[in-house]
């Protein structure tokens, strides 16, 4: 035995969970606490070192919608296992009856239709993303207050032990699973806080919460009015299976900005990886991301409304573009902003562009949007290549 008193850092986190974090931090805006929790329990997860008989993390995730709470999971998903699909999503409000209960885990035996329902918690269906490296199983389930009673036992079921009993006796095992439950609790207190005179000339606070330049102060309680709603809500035999209750920050402006750069990226991937023959490129100049940015901003729906002003704004008109022919593969697209008009112009700027070329303009877009999709965007060049070598540009 050697006798050491070598100083050791705990705050260290390995390399697998230092993956976690740069993927999430690269597709999650301003919500770096929940992050931090994901990727903690995840590091806990390799270690061995989570509790056993339980699932590996159960989260309660609280905060205003739009706020990324669903995309958190999805983006975990996408990380660990490569495939965002791989998430579990249980509408809760959908299971109210015994029949639609019938469809998470089944009928007993001897019930008219048995052996025709699919169990949507079946223990195939939690395994079927698992990889050599990763076993693990994403389960969402959205708007928790909203359960019946019967649902609302059986997820204390699995949140305490695990398990979950189907309609003819089968267990499903889910203690490597990630259990995430969302709530819109406690929005419209927090957004009282934000938005206190509602109606009336805007705030200070609520200026500052549009800057996103919220202090500290007002963070913590908003965080609090969140959390509050959720104890006064929930009984404490729930709320004692928690792990990490995570109140996702309503989005400001700042934050909507970054995100309208992450989405650019993220539909210009789509673009490039739709069944085109070749694909096209776009620019978007800053005085048109400003108008998005206007159209898209409201501090009550967060990045919902932004990603509906660019489906109005942007995909929809690019669709009629494409459906028409007057955008082809090859060509690149500048988009700008009419003043006089009030929208968005399309031209086109060139055609016949050569792959790498598009390439390096996409990843130039990708790179010019702080945290955006480099990695989706890196990704995609041999695909982008193949399809251009079948159809040679002019
Ligand atoms: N913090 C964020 N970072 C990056 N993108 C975001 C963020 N928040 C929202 N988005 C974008 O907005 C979309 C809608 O967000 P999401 O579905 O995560 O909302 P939510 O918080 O689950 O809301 P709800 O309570 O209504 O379900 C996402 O798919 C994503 O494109
Ligand atoms: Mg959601």
């Amino acid at each position: 035995m050697v006798r050491l008193n070598k100083k050791l850092d705990p705050t260290q986190t390995g390399q697998d969970a230092e993956k976690l974090s740069v993927d999430l931090h690269k597709r999650i805006v301003g919500q770096d606490q929940a992050i931090d929790q994901i990727v903690n329990v995840y590091q806990m997860y390799l270690a061995g070192m989570n509790s056993p008989g339980r699932p590996v993390g159960n989260f309660l995730f609280l905060g205003p919608t739009g706020s990324g709470k669903t995309r958190l999971v999805e983006a975990t998903a996408e990380s660990l296992v490569g495939d965002a699909r791989a998430m579990i999503k249980i509408d809760c409000a959908e299971f109210q009856h015994s029949h639609e209960i019938a469809k998470l885990i089944g009928s007993p035996p001897g019930y008219l239709g048995h052996r025709e329902t699919h169990p949507l918690l079946s223990q195939e269906v939690l395994n079927q993303y698992d990889t050599e490296k990763i076993k693990l199983s994403f389960v969402l389930f959205d708007e928790i207050e909203k359960a019946s009673d019967a649902l609302w036992n059986l997820l204390l079921g699995i949140l305490d032990k695990a398990t979950l009993t189907l309609g003819d006796n089968r267990r499903v095992d889910f203690s490597h699973a990630l259990i995430f439950m969302t709530s819109n609790l406690g929005a419209s207190e927090m957004g009282s806080i934000l938005r206190p005179n509602l109606g009336f000339a805007t705030s200070e606070i609520e200026a500052r919460h549009r800057a996103g330049q919220l202090d500290e102060a007002t963070t913590d309680k908003v965080s609090r009015a969140g959390v509050e709603a959720a104890r006064r809500k929930f009984t404490p035999e729930f709320m004692n299976r928690i792990d990490k209750v995570v109140v996702f920050k309503p989005l400001g402006q700042t934050e909507l900005k970054k995100i309208l750069g992450l989405e650019l990226g993220i539909l210009q991937t789509r673009i490039f990886n739709s069944s085109m023959t070749t694909p096209f490129v776009f620019s978007v100049t800053e005085s048109a991301k400003d108008y998005l940015l206007r159209e898209g901003t409201d501090m009550k729906y967060g990045a919902r409304h932004l990603k509906r002003a660019i489906d109005r704004e942007l995909v929809h008109p690019m669709s009629n573009l494409i459906a028409t022919q007057q955008v082809r593969g090859g060509d690149l697209v500048k988009v700008d902003f009419d003043e006089e008009d009030n929208h968005l112009t399309f031209a086109k700027e060139a055609e016949d562009m050569p792959a790498y070329a598009m390439m390096q303009m996409a990843e130039a877009t990708a790179n010019s949007q702080p945290g955006i999709m480099t990695a989706n965007a890196v990704a995609e060049p041999p695909r982008v290549a193949a399809r251009q070598r079948r159809t040679p540009a002019a």
